[in-house]
């Protein structure tokens, strides 16, 4: 493998592993200045395999260092998804002289011949930041007579009844434990018959608070991913349900399904542990793939990124709580502007070219519509690209990643990712695209479209252009790498 076939796609921006197959954000945490990204991994082939759990941190959530494998397999089987936590009063016993973190994931032992598939959770703990792991000799301390579907345990503490809650994905239900100590646990309740979609086995559940913007009323959020399954032309995909929790019961306030992205690339996601009160953000990240095809994605060497970190907030968008979404604010410090746009017409026939040629780019348009249809042309290069239109007679947003560059591994490229939108004539959006990656932010996070494309190049111009009418720029900006930007 050459050089250059390893950067061909590699993203500056999105947390990518030096070596071979990564898939599900796992772990979580802040503790001591650093955030830390644990991540399902196989160190030793660009495809899934037996999983381990990768280990990296942060300080800034963008620029991310990739430590030793934090979890190896062992006799208890391989380490699947999983949350960590800081035992602050040693709730444990494992920290006698000061706060530590403990891991909790499951152990995944493979069906076979002899064996249906087993799925268990134990914990690992560490008490020098992360770096060396130990696992308890209890392990495993959760495990389940029946169901062979029992992973991806997201723990925290809940202050209200001074107990550990565990969410766990249990195959069309999320399970919910309780543990005084992270060893012993409780069955509280299971939730999810006749809610939510179903199209797939669910997976990746995170449950926490979150207070509207409007209001400052503090609903509750479950996240749950489902997997990919023949029903849906979305492959594996996250929703989420707006409700209350009592300490022992889930209950959700809609019938409706509420996808927390509208790209087909962002999946598996969970929000970080620990942050400390006084930043009091819930910053969420994905894995920026598809179960559909996140096997065969065309890179040589390394495969699949998470998401950029986002911040996650409850906002009421016609009458519904929704939980939206923006790039966390330390993404700004890595670009600078470079194109300023303020109430700028554009004409059918007459489009806007803006040159660019970087490795990433951040674009910001603030647009009054009376086209029939608008769009943005990310021209990676001359031959591949990828269209974000808006659709005002349908009120319909589309990407359309058709000739994007390499799409001949996946059907999935060549229909349009889509967004129904209520009757507007203004848009926002926000669009970062990073070499194999662009992430949508649309009316300030209130939607998301997430999506990997293939290019030769990240982009070399962006055109904008209207049909049927003209749209106008009130105010937008591109801006590329910092000149001090690291990465
Ligand atoms: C989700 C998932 C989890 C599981 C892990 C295995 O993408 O299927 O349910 O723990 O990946 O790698």
């Amino acid at each position: 493998m050459t050089k250059q076939e390893i950067l061909q796609y590699r993203p500056s921006l999105h947390f990518t592993t030096k070596k071979n197959w990564l898939n599900d954000p796992n772990g979580l945490v802040y503790f001591k200045g650093e955030y830390h990204l644990f991540y399902q991994h196989n160190p030793n082939e660009n495809i899934w395999g037996p999983m381990h759990w990768g280990h990296a941190v942060s300080k800034d959530l963008i620029a991310w260092e990739e430590l030793e494998i934090a979890l190896y397999p062992d006799e208890h089987g391989t380490i699947f998804s999983g949350s960590t936590v800081v035992d602050w009063n040693n709730t444990t016993g494992f920290f006698p002289d000061e706060p530590g973190l403990v891991a909790i994931f499951t152990h995944h032992q493979e069906a076979s011949a002899e064996i249906v598939q087993k799925q268990t959770q134990s914990l690992a703990y560490s008490k020098d930041n992360g770096r060396t792991w130990v696992k308890y000799e209890g392990n495993p301390v959760l495990s389940h007579a029946s169901k062979s579907d029992f992973r991806d345990p997201k723990v925290f503490y809940d202050e209200k009844t001074e107990k550990w809650i565990m969410s766990l994905a249990t195959s069309q239900t999320i399970s919910f434990y309780s543990s005084l100590n992270l060893i012993d646990w409780e069955f509280e309740s299971e939730f999810g018959d006749n809610v939510g979609s179903h199209d797939g086995v669910w997976e990746c559940p995170d449950l926490f608070k979150l207070k509207a913007e409007d209001t400052e009323e503090e609903k509750w959020i479950l996240i749950v991913s489902i997997g990919d399954n023949g029903i849906s032309n979305m492959g594996s995909r996250t929703q989420y349900f707006v409700g209350a929790f009592n300490g022992s019961v889930f209950t959700s306030e809609h019938d409706d399904i509420r996808w927390l992205d509208y790209g087909r690339d962002n999946y598996a996601g969970v929000s970080f542990s620990d942050i400390p009160e006084e930043d009091g953000r819930r910053i969420y990240l994905g894995w920026m793939s598809n179960w559909r095809y996140a096997n065969v994605v065309p890179t040589d060497g390394w495969r699949n990124q998470m998401t950029i970190p986002r911040e996650l907030r409850l906002r009421n968008i016609e009458g519904k709580y929704k939980v939206i979404q923006y790039p966390v604010e330390e993404l700004t410090s890595y670009f600078e502007r470079t194109v300023d746009i303020q109430n700028y017409e554009v004409e059918p026939s007459n489009p806007k070219r803006i040159e660019v040629n970087e490795r990433y780019v951040d674009l910001f348009l603030d647009i009054k519509n009376d086209a029939d249809q608008f769009g943005v042309t990310l021209n990676h290069t001359t031959a591949h690209t990828t269209t974000i239109e808006y659709d005002a007679l349908n009120h319909v947003i589309l990407l359309n990643r058709r000739n994007s560059g390499n799409v001949e591994f996946s059907d999935m490229f060549s229909t349009d990712q889509e967004l129904k939108m209520s009757e507007r004539n203004h848009v926002q959006l926000r669009v970062i695209i990073d070499k194999c990656s662009i992430e949508i932010f649309i009316d300030d996070g209130a939607y998301a479209i997430t999506s990997l494309v293939y290019p030769d190049e990240t982009c070399e111009s962006i055109t904008l252009y209207s049909k049927g009418g003209n749209m106008t720029v009130k105010n937008g900006y591109v801006a590329i790498p910092a000149k001090n930007a690291t990465l």
